[in-house]
């Protein structure tokens, strides 16, 4: 009985642990890195946005590719040092390349279709990403 009571309590213990290193790594941020938005941000992003590219990005994109989500996870495995693994973030992506990337997929990213993001919305979102101005 001793033993179990020990072991919930250890459980008990890594739980209150891992809450807490999590909320450390998101309101804190280490100095190197600026915080990530939360959860909350991510999905909300670019909800009132003025410019329809950020509006529909938030829509379409935002749940995986702002704050700690599949597509930041994963790019920022890949891409090299001091490259932000936000999209919005990016200062390099052409537009055209952006287009290609979301009509076929890439690795773990799945291809959107036309019923998704229309082309008009496509081209929009692809344009912010660009930092080019919008048709
Ligand atoms: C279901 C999650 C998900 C959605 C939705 C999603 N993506 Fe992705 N995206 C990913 C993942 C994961 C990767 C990284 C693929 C890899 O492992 O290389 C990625 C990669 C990319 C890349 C490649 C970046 C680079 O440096 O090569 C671009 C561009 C991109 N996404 C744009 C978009 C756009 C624009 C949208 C919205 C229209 C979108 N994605 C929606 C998951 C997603």
């Amino acid at each position: 009985m001793a033993f179990r009571k020990s072991l919930v309590g250890l459980g008990a213990a890594l739980v209150l642990l891992g809450a807490c290193s999590d909320e450390g790594s998101d309101a804190g941020g280490s100095a190197a890195a600026p915080a990530m938005p939360t959860q909350i941000e991510a999905v909300t992003f670019g909800l009132n946005s003025d410019v329809a590219g950020e509006r529909l990005y938030g829509r379409e994109c935002a749940y995986c590719h702002v704050g700690r989500n599949t597509g930041t996870t994963m790019l920022g495995k890949r891409l090299p040092e001091g490259t932000p693994a936000q999209l919005h973030e990016r200062t390099d992506l052409a537009a055209d390349y952006v287009k290609i990337v979301v009509r076929n997929g890439m690795v773990n990213m799945p291809p959107l279709s036309r019923a998704e993001v229309s082309d008009e919305e496509l081209e929009q979102i692809a344009r912010w990403l660009a930092k080019e101005p919008a048709q």
